[in-house]
């Protein structure tokens, strides 16, 4: 799958917010990442559908909205018509996820389901049929800037060979601490939907940056694919 690179704009300066929005634009991003906090979900708050509203004709990129929220089901049809692309809520919710993913897709939008680092996958598999996007946090939800966690590597691995073997087409996304090294290890893993925000935002040149995520994406998967290819003879 092509390598989709998201700059998440929680890292992004506020107080030149619009600016912001038109830098990961014209660096080349391929969607932009909209981190929303409750203050339940995750001990911290942070944007609102306004937000995305005003965004929305700032940018022609996708928005991918990650919503760390306790009862989703009453802000997605605000960030529906906020202009949002994707939605993507989590899989720690239980029981409320089936009936989520279904609004989701009824009114229109791209499916996703996030899933939190101390969480076992056994809980996404039920739903990987129905979903667009598989986001794989590799940091613990509620602040950008942590460090990556290593353990969640596994993780990644599973969800692509259950997209090989069940030929299903949901994007891995990876969000949390992703670096210029953390990346090559995501996309040898199976990633290929990249967030980063701490990183991307903090270059003088996010052009170059970007570009260099993508490059390191497209050369690790085609060592996997060739690691693969080798495996099968
Ligand atoms: C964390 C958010 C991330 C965050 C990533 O709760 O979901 O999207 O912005 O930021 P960095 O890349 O700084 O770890
Ligand atoms: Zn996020």
């Amino acid at each position: 799958m092509t390598a989709v690179i998201a700059p998440s704009l929680l890292a992004s300066d506020y107080q030149c917010f619009g600016h912001e929005v038109a830098r990961a634009t014209r660096a080349g991003a391929d969607w932009l990442h909209v981190d929303i906090m409750d203050g339940n979900f995750v001990p911290n708050l942070s944007f609102g559908p306004e937000l995305v509203r005003q965004l929305r004709p700032a940018t022609h990129l996708p928005l991918d909205v990650h919503l760390m929220c306790l009862r989703p089901e009453i802000l997605l049809p605000m960030f529906a018509k906020a202009g949002a692309d994707y939605l993507t809520v989590h899989v720690e919710l239980g029981d409320a996820v089936a009936p989520l993913l279904w609004k989701i897709r009824s009114l229109g939008k791209k499916v996703g389901l996030a899933v939190n680092p101390p969480t076992s996958m056994k809980w996404v598999q039920p739903f990987l049929k129905s979903i667009d996007l598989l986001l794989i946090m590799t940091v613990n939800p509620g602040f950008g800037g942590q460090s990556f966690i290593e353990e969640v590597v596994p993780k990644i691995q599973a969800a692509s060979s259950w997209r090989r073997e069940q030929g299903l087409n949901y994007r891995i996304e990876v969000d949390g601490g992703i670096n210029f090294e953390t990346v090559a290890e995501c996309a040898r893993a199976g990633a290929d939907t990249i967030v980063s925000g701490t990183t991307l935002f903090q270059q003088r040149n996010m052009r170059a940056a970007i570009k260099k995520m993508r490059a390191t994406v497209d050369a690790s998967h085609r060592a996997a694919a060739a690691k693969l290819g080798e495996l099968k003879f």
